[in-house]
C-alpha cells in the first residue's frame, strides 16, 4: 500500500533521544502533507516523528507507562505485527459548527510486545488524517495484565523550535486562568499559583494544560489535545526546557494514583492540530471524529438555543443567589420578567440560578448535603414559573450548583433529573465551585472525569441536556452524547464582573486557538453596559459593545447566552443582532485569522440561508477585508452591518457602534474598521426573490 512502508533499516543513523533505529513505519495523511514515522530503537523503545509538507515538526519522541504493581513497560519491546487500513466517510452532526462532517485518515495499528518477562502487550493505533495526527495506547487482554494503577504516562512530544506557546497553567482543579504567550522555554507555570479568585486550583508542575497552541518559526501552527477522554484523567504537559520537550503528566490524586484501570483498555486519544495557517486548527473537526457515534436513539428533545438568566446581576451584585442578604434575585416575579423578555425577543430559554435553598452555605469547608435540587427557595414558585414559561413559549434551564460535593450529587441526581423531567424541562446547568469532596480528588483527575460521563449519561435518561460549568474540559464527547451541550472550562465573562484581573482585550482572540479547540464554550457574551459603574467601580468589560455582539458567531456553542441584565437591552437598535443571529450550523468558515491578534468567522444557519459574520481584533486598531464569495451565487442579501464607530476604544469609549446596511451578494467585499478591542458582526438575510 502506498501509504505504508515497512522499511528495515539496517544501519542506524538517526541521532535520537531515545536511541537509534531498528524498523521503520510511515504514515500519510490522505492528501501525503503529513507523515508519521514510528520505530523501534536498539533498546526495544517505540518512537515516532512527524513531518509537514517535508519539515520535522515532532523530532524523536518516547512513551512509556510507569505502574504501581509491576515495572514500568517501554523497553524491550517488539514489533508483533503491522496493520494499516484507510477511512472516508462523511455523517451528520446533531447539531454543531456543520451539519456533514467528513472522517478521513489512514491508521496504522502496532502490535508491540516485551521481548522479555513479563511479556506484556500493547497496541499503538495511529490515525493521520489531512489536519492532523492521533495516536493512543490499547493494553488488550493478556496474561500479566490485569488490574493496574497508572502511576505515570510518559507520552513525549519533542519540539523542532523553541516555539511560541499560548497557554494556561497545568493546573488540576481549574481551567479558569488567563492565556500566557511566551517561548516554549519561557513557560513558567508555578507563577501562576495562588489566584485571589480562584475558589480552588492546584499546580503541582510545571505543565501546561491541553489544549496548547504553538507557532513556529517557520509559521507553522501546532496544537497539542486530546480526544475520547474516558475513564482516565486529564493530560497536561510537563516542560523539559533543556530538551525542547512536552511530555505528558496526568492528572491525579493525593494518593499518587493517576488511573485505576483494568486490561483491556485504551488511553484518550493524543492528538496533535497541525495546520498552515491559523484559521486551519479553527476548521478541524478531527476531535469529533476520533469519538465514536452517537449513542442516543431518540434526540428530538435535544435543540441549541438562546438564553437569557437571572445570572449577571448576581455577578454584578444587584442581587444574590442566597436569600439571608435581603435581595434574594431568583423569584417568582423576576423569573417571570426574564420570561417575558425571552419569549418578546426570540430568545428560546430562561436560566434561574439560586433558585433552590442552601446558598447561605454553599461555599466553606462544609457542603455536602447543602443542596438538594428539588427545594426551592420560599419566594420562587417552581411550579408557577415553569407553567408560565410554558405559556409564553419559553423552555427554562435548571441550575444544579453541586459545590463540588460530588457524593450528595450523586445521591440526589436521580431525584433531581426526574424532577427536570416531570416539569418538562430539558436543559440543566451544572456547576463544581470549590474543592473536590472527597478530599484528595481534583476535578481534571479519573474520579471526576467518571463523574461527569455519570451526568451526562443520567441526564440523556430523563432528557436533558447539560451546560457544565467547571467542568473536565471537552474533548469530542458530545459526538458520542449530543446531550453534551456546552460548557465553562475557561476564563469566562463572570471574572470581568467581579476578578482582581478583568479579561483583557485580546483575551477572545486567543481561546478560539485553544480552548474553543476542545469544544463548545458557554462563555456568556453580550455585554453592552460595558463599565456597568452603577454596580461595581473597579470593573468593566475590555472590549467594545460591537465585539460582545461578534462573540455570537466567532465563541461557538449551541447555547448562547445573552448575558446582560434586559434593562441593558430593551430598545437598544444593536440588541437586533443578537435576536437574530442563528445558534446551530450548517456551515463554519474561518475567513481570516493571527493567534491573538483577529479572527472572522462566518457560519450559515442550519436550515435557513441566513449567514453571519463575527469579526474581532485584540487591543489594536485595524481594518480587515472580507469577501463574502462564500455567498450561494445568483443570490442577493440584506446585510446588517454592526461595527465600531471611528472613535470607539474598548477603555475611552467601548459603547460607540454604528449600523449600516446594503445589499450584497458574492462578488461583494466588506472593509470593516475594527476599533482597539473592538468587532463586528454582520447579519446576511437572503432577499425574497
Ligand atoms: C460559577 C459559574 O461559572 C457561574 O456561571 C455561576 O453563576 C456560579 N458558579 C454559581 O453557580
Ligand atoms: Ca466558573
Amino acid at each position: 500500500m502506498k501509504y505504508l512502508k515497512i522499511i528495515l533499516i539496517l544501519f542506524s543513523f538517526f541521532i535520537i533521544q531515545c536511541g537509534s533505529s531498528v524498523d521503520e513505519t510511515t504514515l500519510h495523511s490522505p492528501d501525503e502533507n503529513i507523515q508519521v514515522i514510528f520505530n523501534l530503537n536498539n533498546n526495544g523503545e517505540a518512537f515516532y516523528l512527524i513531518n509537514f509538507k517535508g519539515n520535522r515538526i515532532i523530532d524523536t519522541s518516547c512513551f512509556s507507562f510507569d505502574f504501581k504493581e509491576d515495572k514500568s513497560f517501554g523497553s524491550n519491546l517488539k514489533i508483533v505485527n503491522a496493520s494499516s487500513s484507510s477511512f472516508d466517510e462523511t455523517w451528520q452532526t446533531v447539531w454543531g459548527e456543520q451539519k456533514f462532517i467528513r472522517n478521513n485518515y489512514n491508521e496504522l495499528i502496532i502490535e508491540l510486545e516485551e521481548t522479555k518477562e513479563p511479556f506484556r502487550k500493547c497496541n499503538l493505533i495511529f490515525r493521520v488524517f489531512d489536519d492532523a495526527v492521533a495516536f493512543r495506547y490499547q493494553f488488550p487482554q493478556q496474561n500479566n495484565l490485569n488490574e493496574v494503577t497508572i502511576i505515570d504516562e510518559n507520552t513525549q512530544f519533542n519540539l523542532t523550535g523553541d516555539h511560541t506557546c499560548w497557554w494556561i497553567p497545568g493546573d488540576w482543579d481549574i481551567y479558569e486562568h488567563l492565556y500566557n504567550t511566551t517561548r516554549f522555554t519561557e513557560i513558567d507555570a508555578l507563577s501562576k499559583r495562588n489566584h485571589p479568585n480562584l475558589a480552588q486550583t492546584y499546580i503541582p508542575e510545571n505543565a501546561v494544560n491541553t489544549p496548547v497552541t504553538m507557532k513556529t518559526d517557520e509559521g507553522i501552527y501546532i496544537s497539542i489535545l486530546e480526544a475520547d477522554l474516558t475513564d482516565y484523567s486529564d493530560m497536561t504537559l510537563k516542560i523539559d526546557k533543556e530538551n525542547l520537550l512536552f511530555q505528558s503528566e496526568l492528572v491525579g490524586n493525593d494518593s499518587g494514583i493517576k488511573v485505576k484501570t483494568k486490561a483491556p483498555f485504551v488511553t484518550p486519544w493524543r492528538l496533535i492540530l497541525i495546520g498552515n495557517e491559523a484559521k486551519d486548527l479553527i476548521e478541524s473537526r478531527t476531535i469529533l471524529n476520533l469519538n465514536k457515534p452517537n449513542v442516543l436513539p431518540d434526540v428530538s428533545w435535544i435543540k441549541p438555543t438562546k438564553y437569557v438568566g437571572i445570572w449577571w446581576e448576581m455577578h454584578l451584585g444587584k442581587s444574590s443567589w442566597d436569600m439571608a442578604s435581603g435581595k434574594h434575585g431568583a423569584t417568582t416575579e423576576n423569573a417571570k420578567r426574564y420570561i417575558d423578555f425571552a419569549s418578546e425577543n426570540n430568545i428560546g430559554a430562561v436560566l434561574i440560578e439560586g433558585w433552590n435553598t442552601g446558598w447561605e452555605n454553599w461555599v466553606g469547608d462544609d457542603r455536602e448535603g447543602i443542596f438538594d435540587f428539588v427545594t426551592p427557595y420560599e419566594d420562587y414558585n417552581l411550579k408557577e414559573v415553569v407553567q408560565y414559561a410554558k405559556e409564553k413559549g419559553v423552555n427554562i434551564i435548571m441550575h444544579h450548583e453541586t459545590s463540588s460535593a460530588v457524593t450528595t450529587y450523586e445521591q440526589q441526581m436521580d431525584t433531581a433529573f426526574a424532577l427536570c423531567k416531570s416539569l418538562g424541562i430539558h436543559a440543566v446547568k451544572t456547576g463544581y465551585v470549590g474543592k473536590i469532596i472527597p478530599k484528595g480528588e481534583y476535578h481534571h483527575g479519573q474520579y471526576m472525569v467518571n463523574h461527569y460521563r455519570k451526568v451526562v449519561e443520567k441526564a440523556a435518561k430523563y432528557q436533558v441536556m447539560v451546560n457544565v460549568h467547571e467542568p473536565i474540559k471537552p474533548t469530542g464527547l458530545r459526538r458520542t452524547y449530543p446531550n453534551l451541550m456546552s460548557g465553562e472550562g475557561l476564563r469566562g465573562q463572570e471574572f470581568n464582573a467581579w476578578s482582581v484581573d478583568m479579561n483583557p482585550p485580546d483575551h477572545l482572540t486567543i481561546v478560539p486557538f485553544t480552548r474553543m479547540l476542545a469544544g463548545p464554550i458557554d462563555f456568556t457574551p453580550g455585554i453592552f453596559d460595558i463599565k456597568f459603574d452603577k454596580y461595581k467601580d473597579k470593573n468593566q468589560v475590555n472590549t467594545t459593545l460591537a465585539h460582545q455582539l461578534a462573540l455570537y458567531v466567532v465563541i461557538y456553542s449551541p447555547f448562547q447566552m445573552a448575558a446582560d441584565l434586559p434593562e441593558n437591552y430593551e430598545a437598544h437598535p444593536a440588541f437586533q443582532f443578537i435576536k437574530d443571529v442563528g445558534v446551530d450550523w450548517d456551515t463554519t468558515i474561518a475567513l481570516n485569522a493571527e493567534i491573538q491578534e483577529y479572527l472572522t468567522i462566518a457560519r450559515k444557519e442550519r436550515n435557513t440561508d441566513k449567514w453571519f459574520i463575527g469579526s474581532i481584533t485584540d487591543e489594536n486598531e485595524r481594518t480587515l477585508t472580507i469577501s463574502l464569495s462564500f455567498l450561494d451565487k445568483g443570490k442577493k442579501y440584506n446585510a446588517v452591518i454592526y461595527s465600531d464607530s471611528d472613535d470607539s476604544h474598548w477603555n475611552n469609549n467601548p459603547t460607540a457602534y454604528k449600523i449600516e446596511k446594503m445589499v450584497v451578494d458574492n462578488s461583494t467585499t466588506i472593509n470593516l474598521h475594527l476599533a482597539p478591542g473592538g468587532g463586528a458582526a454582520i447579519s446576511l438575510i437572503p432577499l425574497k426573490n
